[in-house]
């Protein structure tokens, strides 16, 4: 029986398996390159200013992706809660994503516009003073620190790079624009950075609840 050559056979076994695995997988990855839903920015979608790019820096360094997921999914309970769910190209900009699955607060994607910035001020500086059960802790910090700039240039050439490398139909920034960051982002504090990409976060796709 030829079964039972590969079952007493480990390496032929392990061999056959892996033939299996990749062909699962190859199936299901490959096209994902050549759809347009997963390589082309949704309409209206626009590049991070540096201002929104910066902060979402901030973001990353703060941890912010440790409570909060950015990546709502197709299921009428998320849906009702936080509004369209998320799609691919809405995530073309995001290098690396910030999709997350660990949600001790809510899922943020589509947390752009739903407050004023002062509301976001308060909020980060001590959420308690908003949301009087909130467990989130504040980071009051942000206010204080004025935007380092020095590696805001670097970081729009290495996104041209990633995008142009990833993305059909992504603008890239122009030499004026990258010429100019450093100005545009003198006088701002790592707050207004952070606020400036909590609110332009998901607000590509607009119908919400
Ligand atoms: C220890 C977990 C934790 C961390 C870290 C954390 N949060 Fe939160 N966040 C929460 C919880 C819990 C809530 C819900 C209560 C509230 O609104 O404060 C929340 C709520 C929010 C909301 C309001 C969302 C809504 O739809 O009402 C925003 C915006 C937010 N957080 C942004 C941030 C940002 C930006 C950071 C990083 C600087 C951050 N959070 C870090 C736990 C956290």
């Amino acid at each position: 029986m030829s079964h039972e050559v590969v079952e007493k056979n480990v390496g032929l076994m392990a061999l056959l398996i892996l033939l299996v695995i990749s062909v699962g997988g190859l199936v299901e990855i490959v096209p994902l390159f050549f759809l347009k839903t997963t390589t082309e920015p949704v309409e209206g979608l626009k590049p991070y200013t540096a201002l929104q790019l910066e902060g979402r820096d901030v973001y990353i360094r703060e941890g912010c992706y440790l409570c909060h997921s950015q990546m709502i999914r197709p299921f009428r309970a998320e849906t009702e809660r936080y509004g369209h769910y998320s799609v691919a190209g809405e995530f073309v900009y995001d290098h690396p994503f910030q999709w997350g699955s660990k949600r001790t607060g809510p899922d943020l994607a589509r947390v752009g516009g739903r407050y004023s910035d002062d509301w976001h001020r308060v909020h980060l500086m001590n959420p308690r003073d908003v949301v009087p059960e909130s467990i989130m802790p504040g980071f009051p910090w942000l206010a204080d620190n004025t935007m380092d700039t020095k590696l805001t240039q670097k970081k729009m050439r290495v996104m041209n790079m990633l995008i142009s490398a990833t993305c059909n139909g992504c603008t890239t920034y122009s030499d004026e624009e990258i010429q100019r960051a450093p100005d545009e982002l003198k006088d701002k504090t790592e707050m207004d950075a952070l606020i400036a990409y909590l609110q332009v976060m998901g607000t590509s796709i607009s119908s919400r609840r």
